[in-house]
């Protein structure tokens, strides 16, 4: 009897950790689907670029932030990404490269 309650106790503290674990994630993806209402502007929604726009969806979630991180220090030099990058903090960048990196592979390589 003892036992069944200590491993119901377990299981439902291993449910909430796992629910808590990827609430977050969705959480991060959302406000990352905000913000990246600026950017669509240029890189489209879909996030695939056009004419001298990069696309920024078949990028991995590390090497994303690493490009914005490196715009905002001006360690890469392209002006107009510096100015944006300037005003994101390392949480709206994880963002950010949690929503694009959950785009649908479906959207690659074609046109809103
Ligand atoms: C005014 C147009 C414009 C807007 C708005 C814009 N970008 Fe860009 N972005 C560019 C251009 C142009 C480049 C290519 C710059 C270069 O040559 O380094 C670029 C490059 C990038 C890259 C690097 C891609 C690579 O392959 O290295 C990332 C990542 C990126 N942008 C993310 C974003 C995000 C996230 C936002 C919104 C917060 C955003 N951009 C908003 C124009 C824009």
């Amino acid at each position: 009897m003892r036992a069944d309650i200590s491993r119901s106790i377990y299981a439902g503290l291993t449910v909430m950790l796992v629910a808590s674990i990827s609430t977050e994630a969705n959480a991060d993806r959302a406000y990352g689907e905000y913000l990246a209402g600026e950017c669509a502007t240029c890189h489209n929604p879909s996030g695939v670029g056009s004419e001298g726009i990069p696309s920024i969806v078949n990028l991995p979630e590390d090497r994303f932030a690493q490009a914005l991180k490196e715009y905002r220090t001006k360690v890469r030099p392209n002006p107009v990404m510096q100015n944006i990058a300037g005003r994101l903090g390392d949480k709206e960048i994880a963002a950010l490269a949690s929503y694009y990196a959950s785009l649908a592979p479906a959207t690659q390589g074609r046109k809103p």
